[in-house]
């Protein structure tokens, strides 16, 4: 290659003022030859060959987007690009053609967002029926899942007819649903779909002995259950003891009431617990960071108690 070719082919493409001209609309971002015709108030014709120059010397890159062209700077320029182009831009700073194009420019960057615009604003609610053609349900689950580490094993204890159970798996997770009572495992069975059976392994056993092996959880619910055992802490022990460390124990019940009529027509064992106390357990078993919500909206049935969700974590030591 002759001396100094690269850095002549550099000058040329700075050396007309059409060029400068787009050179300084592309710095703004990626155009269609329409768009910088349109901001430059140039002819199609002028516009698509200084850029086809600017094409070959390497400087701009196109790409096409359905029927429009669209031209941008390059990434990778060739040598002496970057500092003889930084060179010509602070020249061009004060140019009043060059500010006179980037009104221009901006003018059609709101013109390009005019018919969505008034797309969705005619559309409103009719959006719902229109965007089936975009059959996106499927991957907006999979986007939600990003979220949540892959393949969370969370188990339910005390599952009952299985109703968190199969919310649970909207995080991706396979659940291990442990209820003591064979009658509500089968109710469970019958009322919960078959995918979901797939991911669901409903076992059978006490909360204070659970069929689950020790670190084998990522997190262990208990909805409204510990106000039926005799024993709670020794349920949320065995909560700890399947967790693995890291993982969060969780459990839901009502905060302390005096609705006997909850222990007369439900049989729970205790009507409610102090918060204090359901935190103290949660630590007795080894956990950390323990926190407790009380849920601040009161139900609509004013003889319903207030409840509370208390969490704790697995340490990182296998001492429980
Ligand atoms: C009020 S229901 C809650 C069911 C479910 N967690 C929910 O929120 O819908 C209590 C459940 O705990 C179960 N249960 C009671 N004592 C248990 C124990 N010692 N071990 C395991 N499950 C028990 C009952 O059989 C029942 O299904």
């Amino acid at each position: 290659m002759e001396p100094g070719a690269e850095l002549q082919r550099t000058f040329k493409v700075l050396a007309d003022s059409t060029r400068l001209r787009l050179l300084s609309a592309l710095s703004e971002g990626e155009f269609a030859v329409q768009e910088l015709t349109k901001a430059l108030q140039l002819p199609q014709p002028k516009v698509s060959r200084h850029l086809g120059i600017m094409k070959n010397a390497g400087v701009v890159t196109d790409r096409r987007d359905g029927s429009f062209i669209r031209y941008k700077l390059v990434d990778k320029p060739p040598n002496h690009w970057a500092a003889s182009w930084k060179t010509a831009k602070l020249a061009l700073a004060e140019d009043p053609q060059v500010a006179a194009d980037r009104t221009g420019l901006s003018q059609v960057l709101k013109d390009r967002a005019t018919p969505s615009r008034s797309f969705f604003d005619s559309v409103g609610g009719d959006w719902d029926q229109l965007r089936k053609v975009l059959k996106d349900d499927l991957l907006r689950a999979k986007a939600i899942e990003q979220l949540v580490p892959r393949e969370l094993t969370i188990a339910d204890i005390g599952t009952g007819t299985g109703v968190l159970a199969i919310q649970l798996l909207s995080l991706n997770a396979k659940v291990i649903a442990v209820d003591r009572s064979i009658s509500m495992l089968e109710a469970a069975r019958d009322s919960l779909p078959t995918n979901a059976l797939k991911r669901i392994d409903l076992r059978q056993g006490d909360a204070s002995q659970l069929p689950i092996e020790d670190n084998s959880v990522d997190a262990a619910f208990a909805h409204m259950v510990l106000h039926y055992l005799p024993r709670p802490l020794d349920a949320v022990r065995e909560m700890a003891r399947i967790t693995k460390p890291g993982g969060k124990v969780i459990i839901v019940d009502f905060i302390s009431h005096s609705e006997e009529w909850m222990r007369e027509e439900l049989h729970m064992l205790w009507l409610g617990f102090d918060p204090e106390e359901l935190k103290q357990m949660l630590n007795t078993a080894g956990l950390r960071d323990v926190n407790c919500t009380i849920q601040t909206e009161t139900p609509d049935t004013p003889e319903l108690p207030r409840t509370l969700i208390v969490s704790g974590i697995r340490n990182s030591t296998n001492q429980v």
